[in-house]
């Protein structure tokens, strides 16, 4: 027998027991004569003790002892003279009375701590050793119980878990594809999913009427801390619904895992928004509604007063930052230079301080009087001692760059507490989306999402105005998940892919067989899939997905621990018939 118990388990009620622990050593101290050696596994740390005056021989042993070693020792519990009530087993300390090495270890190359000493790159790089970490192991416990937890649910709701294939052909998501090539077709590629979709909607054709998976997901696209070329969708779909029944079964999900996971009692319709209100309100569909601080549109008091950067713009938005009329120049230079960053986009950043004496300084004092300035802290909603902050432009750069000022802002004034939970659905977003590049429009969900009824005969006339049955769920400024009711006839599906300037052959090709399945009785249908990474990283704080996933890719798309992607062997290379052109061979 290995153990009796794990590292995490005895108290006080335990003492005079005599046991039997494996772990790893954490850390060893010596006091005089006595020798102190915390041992730890994943339920937590015992603190062990011998004293060389009534063991030697063990003592001397132990002292030999390193970091990481697999020990299994036997001892007595007993209490403990002075307690730690830190840790759980704080009461008790086992008297050693024999120690076995089960493994040695190299020294790691950074500490086994909550708080470690190592760069994210030699984390990947020794991810094993990271996983033995609380921060890390926590992460991965919560993720397997939201999984349990997302499967107790939808199975009380008559929900069937089925598995869709991985290798397939192209699905429409709108990223690139990773593709892999078929040995036995030579010349010829699967492509990996970027989601179930079109195996879900296969799945209400063929009747089983409420669907989930819990899926890796595929999609080759840049990077970001919130996204990684392989993620995990808890994926759903249900036939006979409308957009309120879903919302209401995911709602009902939704407020489950924060009662089951977090400890909190979601009593409350979540909000439900349009995609315009969103836009105009915090410049983004995913706003985060942790805080107010909500836009205001002062294009038509401002124009006109000989301010150039205001008379020519197509936009000019404020937004009141509460208390802040103190902000000294540094603050606010730094400031200019956040809305400036790239990333952010503005080309500068106006201010009016609303002293508490209610006087006004502002920025751009020489152009505008007082008055003036005042009608705008007035039209803002801010009161003596607010500051206003404006940004001028094209009309869709400066709601962007506004919404990372407001957040900025919702940082700097601790608005953004991780411990507060906002959610909304983000409703009625446009179907379709211009592409600048490609001159076309594009699916702004996918093509299979239904356009809203009443917008119908915009489709051929306006299609930029017609609004989706297409939702989102969004949790402090996360998107968490997205959805939509699908197109369940042939014909409507058709003139979708018209509008998206598929020729008909194009459709056949790439989605021939979803037609098809449409002429054989499509129940109404619809759906939504949740990023299973970003949910568990908002219920534990993490700043990057990365830090919910067991074995994740860096920034660049690589696994730092096996060392993926790499080069095939030329031999593999010609077995699939592929050859490399020369630049990415000398690579
Ligand atoms: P969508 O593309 O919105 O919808 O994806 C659903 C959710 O998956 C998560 N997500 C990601 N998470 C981590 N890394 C990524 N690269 C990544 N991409 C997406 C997000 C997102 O909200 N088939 C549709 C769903 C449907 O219509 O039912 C789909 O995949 O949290």
């Amino acid at each position: 027998m290995y153990r009796t118990h794990t590292c995490g388990e005895l108290r006080i009620s335990d003492v005079g027991n005599k046991v039997i622990l494996s772990g790893w050593v954490q850390k060893i101290r010596n006091l005089g004569g006595m020798t102190f050696v915390d041992i730890r596994d994943r339920y937590g740390i015992t603190q062990l003790v011998v004293d060389a005056e009534i063991n030697g021989e063990l003592s001397d042993e132990v002292k030999k002892l390193g970091r990481e070693y697999v020990v299994q020792i036997e001892g007595a519990v007993a209490e403990r003279s002075s307690k730690n009530p830190k840790l759980p087993t704080g009461e008790i300390e086992i008297l050693m009375e024999s120690v076995k090495v089960l493994n040695k270890s190299e020294i790691p190359p950074f500490t086994i701590e909550d708080e470690t000493d190592g760069g994210e790159e030699l984390r990947m790089k020794y991810r094993y050793l990271d996983i033995r970490r609380n921060p890390i192991k926590e992460n991965l416990e919560l993720r397997h119980r939201m999984g349990f937890e997302v499967r107790k649910y939808l199975d009380s709701l008559n929900f069937v878990e089925i598995e869709t294939p991985v290798l397939i052909k192209s699905t429409p998501e709108g990223a690139r594809d990773f593709v892999v090539p078929s040995r036995m077709n030579r010349g010829e590629f699967y492509a990996l999913p970027q989601s179930p979709q079109v195996f879900k909607q296969l799945l209400m054709v063929g009747g089983m009427d409420r669907y989930y998976q819990i899926v890796k997901c595929f999609r080759d696209e840049d990077l970001r801390a919130d996204r990684q070329p392989e993620f995990t969708q808890i994926d759903c779909e249900m036939s006979f619904v409308d957009q309120d029944d879903v919302l209401n079964a995911f709602e009902g999900l939704a407020k489950h895992l924060f009662r089951e996971l977090k400890g909190i009692e979601m009593d409350f319709d979540f909000p439900r928004m349009p995609y315009s209100e969103a836009m105009k309100y915090y410049g983004s569909d995913k706003p985060d509604i942790r805080f107010g601080m909500k836009f205001k549109d002062i294009t038509n008091t401002v124009k006109g007063n000989g301010f150039k950067v205001f008379d020519d713009a197509e936009y000019v938005g404020a937004i009141c930052a509460e208390g802040c009329a103190g902000y000294s120049r540094k603050q606010l230079d730094k400031l200019t230079n956040f809305v400036k960053r790239p990333q952010v986009g503005a080309s500068g950043m106006i201010y009016i301080k609303y002293n508490e004496d209610g006087t006004v300084k502002s920025s751009v004092d020489k152009f505008f009087a007082p008055e003036k300035l005042l009608e705008v802290c007035e039209q803002t909603d801010a009161k003596p001692g607010d500051l206003v902050l404006i940004l001028a432009g094209g009309e869709k750069k400066t709601l962007g760059a506004l919404c990372e000022l407001r957040l900025e802002m919702g940082n700097q004034l601790g608005l953004r507490d991780n411990n507060k939970f906002a959610p909304l659905w983000v409703v009625d977003f446009p179907l379709l989306e211009w592409d600048e590049e490609s001159e076309r429009f594009h699916a702004m969900h996918h093509p299979f999402t239904s356009p809203r009824h009443e917008d119908l005969e915009l489709l051929a006339t306006d299609p930029g105005k017609v609004r989706a049955n297409a939702y989102d769920l969004v949790i402090n400024g996360v998107e968490i998940g997205g959805g939509s009711i699908r197109i369940h006839d042939e014909e409507l599906q058709h003139k979708m892919f018209e509008a998206l300037g598929f020729s008909k052959e194009e459709a056949e090709e790439q989605f021939g067989f979803l037609m098809n399945a449409f002429k054989y009785g499509a129940p109404p249908h619809g759906g939504v899939a949740f990023g299973l990474d970003r949910w568990v990283a908002l219920f534990t704080g993490a700043e990057s997905i990365r830090d919910v996933i067991a074995f994740p890719k860096n920034n660049a798309g690589r696994d730092m621990m096996i060392d993926s992607p790499s080069p095939l062997s030329e031999e593999q290379l010609n077995e699939l018939g592929i050859e490399l052109k020369d630049e990415e061979r000398e690579q």
